[in-house]
């Protein structure tokens, strides 16, 4: 596409973008204020926004710390009931996919998960009826979905609707040739939440932070990796490793759980965690210090400078008078040490976000 500038001389534009997301409703709509002052949002319904991006901010790269899920040239339907939303869901969706050769995901929704606008009943419902029209009638697609949530691949398609009344819902799908610029907001897990299951074992919740960010992350904590746990008392994120089968250090001034303290892969040392150095690089830095960002980015930043790790998983305390500060300094840090990284509020973050990635060699 091109426009004729008012010199006369023909200059290329980028073609504006749609997107809707999903996500912490206050904070979300001022992030994408934050990130996106050029363009027009509008709210659709709690924690649900729709943007019209100005075509020069369509072009960066979309990375929002609060929106947990990315609906890409959103489109509205209107349907009185389950069976008329799936088959107008399915006639978009044959549409769309009917030149896609790759594999491809449905995701039914709706959003906040709180207190859902429509049960998630009738969401299951809807996929469910999408279901049995494409067993009836798109045999190729029926082979070509993927069901579980296993890592996408780069030539992957998702057709997600998001119900949001019962008689309305917004349909969208995102190409492979989406992902440049939306690649890292649109979510392999529907409603954009990694599911994490209950575990009575670890002696705290934080755990869940943890196994979010792997899921999100698509890498593991596995046997043999070597960790070090900063802040890590009373244990959940050091219990998540040592049960893989990895060693850990566990840096805290308070004591883990007595079974921890004794566990033959966990080694505890107490004191200052922001002091702690590794004798040699680590595989997995983890830290859940309670503490301003600045300490706990000053530490990363070391670490990332020194390669002491190959991955990172880092939770940062929001100030209350500006918590986008937080989020724009660990993506000024991800670009500084060329790291592969996203700063996200994960579900089980409450007043915090979660920055987690790999650290890349320089070339
Ligand atoms: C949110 S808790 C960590 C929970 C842990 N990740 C778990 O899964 O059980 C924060 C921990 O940071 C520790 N902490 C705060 N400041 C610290 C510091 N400067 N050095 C060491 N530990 C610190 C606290 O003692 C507390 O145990």
């Amino acid at each position: 596409m091109a426009t004729l500038q008012p010199s006369g001389e023909v200059k290329p534009t980028v073609p504006r973008l749609h997107l809707a997301f999903a996500g912490r409703d206050e904070l979300l709509a001022r992030e994408l204020v934050d990130a996106y002052p050029a363009s027009s949002h509008r709210t659709l319904s709690p924690g649900v926004f729709a943007s019209d991006l100005d075509a020069n901010e369509a072009a960066l790269p979309a990375n929002l710390a609060f929106a947990s899920q990315c609906l890409v040239r959103p489109t509205l339907l209107t349907a009185a009931s389950v069976s008329q939303l799936a088959r107008q869901s399915f006639d978009a969706l044959l549409d769309t996919l009917k030149h896609h050769e790759g594999s491809w995901r449905l995701h039914v929704f709706t959003h906040p998960d709180d207190t859902p606008p429509v049960s998630p009943r009738r969401c299951v419902l809807v996929e469910n009826a999408i279901e049995e029209l494409l067993h009836k009638k798109q045999r190729r697609l029926e082979r070509t979905r993927v069901k579980d949530s296993s890592p996408a691949t780069a030539e992957e398609a998702l057709f997600q609707v998001l119900a949001l009344a019962p008689d309305a819902a917004y349909w969208s799908v995102t190409l492979p040739s989406d992902a440049q610029v939306v690649g890292d907001v649109v979510s392999r897990f529907p409603a954009g939440i990694a599911p994490v299951h209950d575990d009575m074992r670890p002696p705290s919740r934080a755990y869940r932070k943890l196994l979010e960010a792997e899921l999100h992350l698509g890498e593991r904590i596995g046997a043999a990796d070597r960790c070090v746990d900063l802040g890590g008392s009373p244990g959940g994120w050091t219990f998540i490793a040592a049960d893989r089968g990895a060693h850990v250090v566990s840096v805290d001034r308070s004591p883990l759980r007595d079974d921890l303290m004794e566990h033959p892969r966990v080694v505890f040392e107490r004191g200052d965690a922001f002091r702690f150095v590794p004798e040699r690089p680590v595989d997995w830095l983890l830290c859940d210090v309670a503490a301003v960002p600045e300490r706990s980015l000053a530490m990363l930043d070391t670490w990332l400078g020194a390669r002491l790790c190959r991955v990172f998983c880092v939770t940062l305390k929001l100030k209350g008078d500006d918590p986008f500060a937080a989020v724009r300094d660990t993506r000024a840090l991800l670009m500084k040490h060329r790291a592969r990284g996203w700063v996200r509020q994960l579900a089980a973050n409450k007043n915090e976000v979660t920055v987690f990635g790999t650290a890349l060699r320089r070339v």
